[in-house]
C-alpha cells in the first residue's frame, strides 16, 4: 500500500495496510506540510467515530517515509497554515531554537520558500521520530509529550463535528488553551503565552473558539484516550522548549481558559 496523501490518506491507508491479511508493508508520502512534519512519522493510523477522533486504530509503521517538499507548492493557504501548527508544536514542547526559527521566518513557510520548507520538515521530522523511537507504543510516557495541544485540541475538532475546525486549527487554539492552563499553574510566564499567540495570530490560524458551546467541549474531552480511568493527563509547558506532563487538571480550571477564548 503506498499513502500518497495528507494526513486523512496516511491514516487511513496505513490502517488497511495493519488489518489486511493482518499486515501488509505500507509506504508514506505525504503530500500537505502537517503530513510530512507529524502524520506520516511514528506509525500511528487510525479513523475517527462519530464519538471522538481516532477511536478505531493500530501502530503500524510503515516501510519508508518519503517527503517531497516540492508537493506542497499547491497546498491551498489553510492547509500550510494548519501544518505550522503542529511545527509550532514542536518548538514548544521540545526545540526552543525551532520556535525563535518561526517567529522569524513563518512567512516563508507561508510563501513555501525550498529553503525554509526543507528545514522545518527535516527539524520536525527528526525531533517526532527521535521521541517515538524512544517510546513506540506510548507505554513510557516519553511519546506523551506529542500531544502537546491535542487533549483540548481534539476536543474542539469533535464538538465542531470534524467542519467547524481542521487538525491544525484546533490544535492551534488547544496550543493556546495548553498555554493557558500552564500558566494558571504557575509552570508559564504570560510573556511566553503572549509569545504564542503573536505567533499563532501572525501565522493566521485561529485564537479563539466560535459558535461551539463550552459544555459540548467538555463532554467531547471526557471521551479523550489520554485520561487514564477518570484522571485526566494534560501536556503543559515549564517554558518554550519544555513540555512537562500533568494528571489531575482541576475541571474548573479547564473551563476557566476555555471561557477565555470562547
Ligand atoms: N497519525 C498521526 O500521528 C497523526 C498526526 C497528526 C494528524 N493526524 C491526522 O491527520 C489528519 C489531517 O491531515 P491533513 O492536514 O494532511 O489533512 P487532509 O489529509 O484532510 O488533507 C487536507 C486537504 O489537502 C488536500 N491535499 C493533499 N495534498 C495536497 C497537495 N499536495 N496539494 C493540494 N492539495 C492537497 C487534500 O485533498 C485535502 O483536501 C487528521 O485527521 C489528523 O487526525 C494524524
Ligand atoms: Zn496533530
Amino acid at each position: 500500500v503506498i499513502a500518497f496523501g495528507g494526513g486523512v490518506i496516511g491514516d487511513l491507508a496505513g490502517f488497511v495496510a495493519s488489518i489486511y491479511k493482518r499486515g501488509i508493508p505500507y509506504i508514506q508520502v505525504p503530500t500537505t506540510l502537517l503530513a510530512q512534519v507529524d502524520s506520516s512519522i511514528g506509525g500511528k493510523t487510525a479513523v475517527d467515530l462519530a464519538e471522538a477522533k481516532n477511536m478505531v486504530g493500530a501502530f503500524y509503521q510503515p516501510r519508508l517515509v518519503l517527503s517531497d517538499i516540492g508537493l506542497l507548492a499547491t497546498l491551498d493557504l489553510r492547509q500550510a497554515r494548519a501544518g505550522l501548527a503542529e511545527v509550532i508544536k514542536y518548538g514548544l514542547i521540545k526545540d526552543k531554537k525551532l520556535f525563535h526559527y518561526l517567529e522569524k521566518n513563518y512567512d516563508k513557510i507561508i510563501r513555501r520558500q525550498q529553503g525554509a520548507l526543507e528545514f522545518v520538515v527535516w527539524r520536525s521530522s527528526y525531533i517526532k521520530a527521535r521521541i517515538v523511537g524512544q517510546d513506540e507504543k506510548e507505554e513510557k510516557g516519553l511519546r506523551t509529550i506529542l500531544n502537546f495541544g491535542h487533549t483540548l485540541g481534539h476536543a474542539l475538532e469533535a464538538a465542531g463535528g470534524y467542519r467547524r475546525y481542521n487538525h491544525g486549527e484546533a490544535v492551534a487554539i488547544g496550543i493556546l488553551l495548553a498555554c493557558a492552563l500552564s500558566r494558571r499553574l504557575l509552570l508559564l510566564d504570560s510573556s511566553s503565552c503572549i509569545r504564542v499567540e503573536d505567533l499563532i495570530k501572525a501565522v493566521g490560524l485561529p485564537v479563539r473558539i466560535k459558535n461551539i458551546p463550552l459544555n459540548k467541549i467538555i463532554s467531547a474531552h471526557y471521551r479523550d484516550k489520554k485520561f487514564i480511568g477518570a484522571r485526566n493527563r494534560f501536556v503543559l509547558l515549564g517554558g518554550i522548549g519544555r513540555a512537562v506532563v500533568k494528571q489531575n487538571i482541576p475541571l474548573a480550571a479547564i473551563k476557566a481558559v476555555l471561557k477565555e477564548r470562547i
